[in-house]
């Protein structure tokens, strides 16, 4: 295990527990990862056929994108939350229909399948949460066959509407802790790709424009993403309070300036380097 202690948002259990609690709702109210996952799998288009992993798959965004550019094969999601996995079969029935998707609950640090099992491999708006990226990325070099492809898509800055937010929830919560999205190690990502047997063989930046409909959908959105967390340090008493002051400055902002937002997002490409997997497990290119 890494991260915090259990339980908190930045533990494997923490992690996995809020996107239960999360999964009713994610992604519903307009939709965000949906349409990223979708450029990803556009810019780095899968294997005609073969088998693929979706790494931190939640709902299936990605999985569902893949699975109809692909003449035959199989494409795995793994995610920490069992709910999440769950409402796959129900939020993509497409994906589904396909009978080439199998969803499996693990952790991206300690991938449950065999040497050499994957020919790509995609990790959509969720690198973030790794404690450990070179764990991951030792695993999937392991679990890769050579020659095997990496493509993930980064959150990068985003420029919004609500510059409120933050005040209205210091009333609440005077000191917030922090969100999911572990501390990373700070050496940057291409190095430490070199290290586990991954080259960067292309990165582009990509940038989408929301915009939300009013304050009830806005604040919807609010819940149904990881800043619930903030929310739910705010005691149940409070709650109520609280969303009503979101409210009325959400409501004064949309009549102001629409209530809307910029996204940047970078996608990375990588390439395994080095042959099979050794029998003592160790990696080839170290
Ligand atoms: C923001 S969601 C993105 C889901 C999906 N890739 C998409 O684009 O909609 C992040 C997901 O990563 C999962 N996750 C976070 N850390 C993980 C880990 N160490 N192993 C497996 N899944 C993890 C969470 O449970 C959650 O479902």
């Amino acid at each position: 295990m890494t991260g915090g202690g259990v339980g908190s948002t930045r533990s494997l259990r923490g992690i996995g527990g809020l996107f239960d609690r999360i999964a009713d709702s994610y992604d519903s109210a307009v939709p965000f990862f949906t349409p990223f996952a979708a450029d990803l799998a556009a810019w780095a288009t899968p294997p005609r056929d073969g088998t693929v992993l979706d790494l931190c798959c939640g709902d299936g965004a990605c999985l569902a994108a893949l699975l109809p550019m692909m003449a035959d094969g199989t494409v795995i999601g793994i995610d920490l939350s069992y709910r999440m996995l769950s409402a796959i079969g129900g939020r993509r029935p497409a994906a589904e229909k396909h009978r080439r998707m199998a969803p499996v609950l693990a952790d991206a640090g300690e991938l449950p399948f065999q040497d050499s099992a994957f020919d790509a491999f995609y990790c959509a708006l969720s690198w973030h949460f790794l404690s450990s990226p070179s764990d991951a990325l030792n695993e999937l070099w392991r679990t890769g066959r050579p020659g095997a492809t990496l493509a993930i898509s980064m959150l990068g800055p985003s420029r919004h509407t609500w510059p409120f937010l933050g005040r209205v929830l210091s009333r609440y919560v005077p000191r917030l802790a922090p969100g999911p999205g572990a501390a990373q190690e700070e050496k940057p990502l291409d190095a430490r790709m070199r290290e586990s047997g991954w080259l960067l063989t292309g990165t582009e930046e990509r940038s989408r424009q929301f915009e939300f409909s009013g304050a009830t959908e806005w604040l919807a959105w609010q819940w149904s993403h990881t800043g619930r967390v903030y929310f739910e340090q705010v005691e149940d008493s409070r709650r109520e309070a609280l969303q009503e002051s979101l409210l009325r400055e959400a409501e004064q902002a949309h009549r102001r300036t629409g209530l809307r937002f910029t996204q940047h997002v970078t996608f990375i490409h990588a390439t395994r380097i080095g042959g099979d997997v050794r029998k003592d497990g160790s990696n080839h290119v170290r």
